[in-house]
């Protein structure tokens, strides 16, 4: 029996370069993951080669090639880390690059999207924030932010709050997706 798969969208802050754990808990849950991510994650964050061992595809950060295999169809979505540029763009409609364009389709063919932030208080006391957010939860999306989710925290402490990113949370909120 084919697995349901999973989108997992990484986009460019801290949790990104522990980007293993969730791969591995999503696993361990019966996901085919299959992970696409921006250029900053990349440049910043990421070792593709070893992403591609773990999950057995290769990381999409462009539109597929000639001769690349084609995603399989996601079942559920997960974005994360979710940053402050990504939240706001996908909010407004922009759709610049590649996984930009995959979260307006997929928001539009209504597959479900959980969304995992990782910003500071500065970044999310942005009105413009909120907004997005309130926008993509109009939308039907899932955005995992506040208490029960991510609870953003102060400026320059974003390394210390790695280990108690909420990893399981967005996985909880994907496997409701599966059934
Ligand atoms: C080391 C580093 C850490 C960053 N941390 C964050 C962060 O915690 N949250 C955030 O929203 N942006 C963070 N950024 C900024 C984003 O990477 C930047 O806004 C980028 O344009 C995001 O692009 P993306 O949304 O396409 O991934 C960080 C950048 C760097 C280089």
């Amino acid at each position: 029996m084919t697995k349901p798969v999973l989108y997992l969208v990484i986009c460019g802050a801290g949790p990104a370069a522990h980007i293993d754990r969730v791969i591995t808990l999503a696993r361990d849950d019966e996901w085919d993951v299959c992970c696409l991510a921006t250029p900053s994650a990349v440049e910043h964050f990421l070792d593709l080669d070893a992403l591609e061992q773990l999950t057995g595809h290769v990381v999409r950060t462009g539109h597929q090639r000639t001769g690349q295999p084609a995603l399989p169809k996601a079942t559920a979505v997960i974005v994360a880390p979710a940053t402050y540029n990504t939240i706001n763009k996908w909010a407004t409609g922009i759709a610049d690059t590649y996984v930009l364009t995959q979260l307006a389709e997929l928001t539009g063919l209504g597959v479900p999207i959980v969304v995992l932030p990782f910003v500071n208080t500065a970044l999310a006391a942005n009105r413009v924030f909120a907004r997005s957010v309130d926008e993509l939860r109009e939308s039907g999306i899932t955005v995992l932010l506040g208490e029960g989710g991510f609870v953003p925290h102060p400026p320059r402490t974003g390394g210390q709050a790695m280990d108690t990113y909420p990893w399981n949370l967005a996985l909880a909120a994907a496997r409701s997706a599966k059934r």
